[in-house]
């Protein structure tokens, strides 16, 4: 399958991607994850990504493009994958969509992740994420660690995201709303939306993202 997950800051995009490329077999490609090696490597693209990042903004289309058709072309993905953050505006879905047509293959899907801004502003100011793997994400009251500060599963160290302060969170938001919102309509023009609510305990919500993915509504 090749699906597109969407959905605002904090909603759980990366919780349920993890989950959902586990259950259906396809890698899990994030371009903010991917950013974030990068800085931690001290890249060229890292240090330029940093600082859009971290003020909230989106990294300029033409390299997050790239890294993305980049990392697509790689051999785990050659029969499916879960875009986590791209396309993340209507210039990037289009290039997404050029790149999928020279290749003759489509989307099945673009899940869209509903969740309200309370409750998202909540989930991001209580994210620990492990510094040896960002796929390993927690929350200190939703799922806390066994130990405070250190990942359950990789013994790592858990720290908090510099663009999770609550000024970033803002402009991310808003962001949000201007630039990624609109793929939604662009996607939905082609038939391809399936709207579920973020809320509730994780597990449930990877129920209803599978049920929804499965009856394509
Ligand atoms: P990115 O890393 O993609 O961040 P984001 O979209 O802002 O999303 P988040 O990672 O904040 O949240 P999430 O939805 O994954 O939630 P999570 O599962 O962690 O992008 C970061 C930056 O990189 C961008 O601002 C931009 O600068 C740049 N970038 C990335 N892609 C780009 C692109 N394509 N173009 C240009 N720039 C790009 O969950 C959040 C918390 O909630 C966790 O603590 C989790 O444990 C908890 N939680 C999850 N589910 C539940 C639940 N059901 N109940 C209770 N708690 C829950
Ligand atoms: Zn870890």
């Amino acid at each position: 399958m090749r699906i597109v997950l969407v959905g605002p800051p904090g909603a759980g995009k990366g919780t349920q991607a993890t989950r959902l490329a586990e259950k259906l077999r396809i890698p899990h490609i994030s371009t903010g994850d991917l950013f974030r090696a990068n800085i931690s490597r001290q890249t060229e693209l890292g240090k330029l990504a940093k600082s859009y990042m971290d003020a909230g903004d989106l990294v300029p289309d033409e390299v997050t493009i790239a890294m993305a058709k980049d990392r697509m072309a790689q051999p785990d993905a050659e029969n499916g994958f879960l875009l986590d953050g791209f396309p993340r505006n209507v210039s990037q879905a289009e290039a997404l969509d050029e790149l999928l047509k020279s290749e003759g293959i489509k989307l099945d899907a673009v899940l869209d992740l509903e969740a309200p801004e309370d409750e998202v502003v909540k989930r991001i100011a209580g994210r620990r994420v492990c510094r040896k793997d960002s796929a390993h994400v927690f929350h200190v009251t939703y799922s806390p660690p066994k130990q405070e500060g250190v990942c359950d599963v990789c013994g790592g160290e858990l720290y908090q995201r510099d663009d999770d302060s609550e000024e970033t969170v803002r402009t991310r938001l808003e962001v949000y709303h201007t630039q990624t919102e609109p793929i939604i309509d662009y996607y939905r023009a082609q038939g391809l939306v399936v709207t579920i609510s973020a809320m509730g305990p994780v597990d449930e919500v990877t129920g209803r993202a599978l049920e929804a993915l499965k009856s394509g509504q």
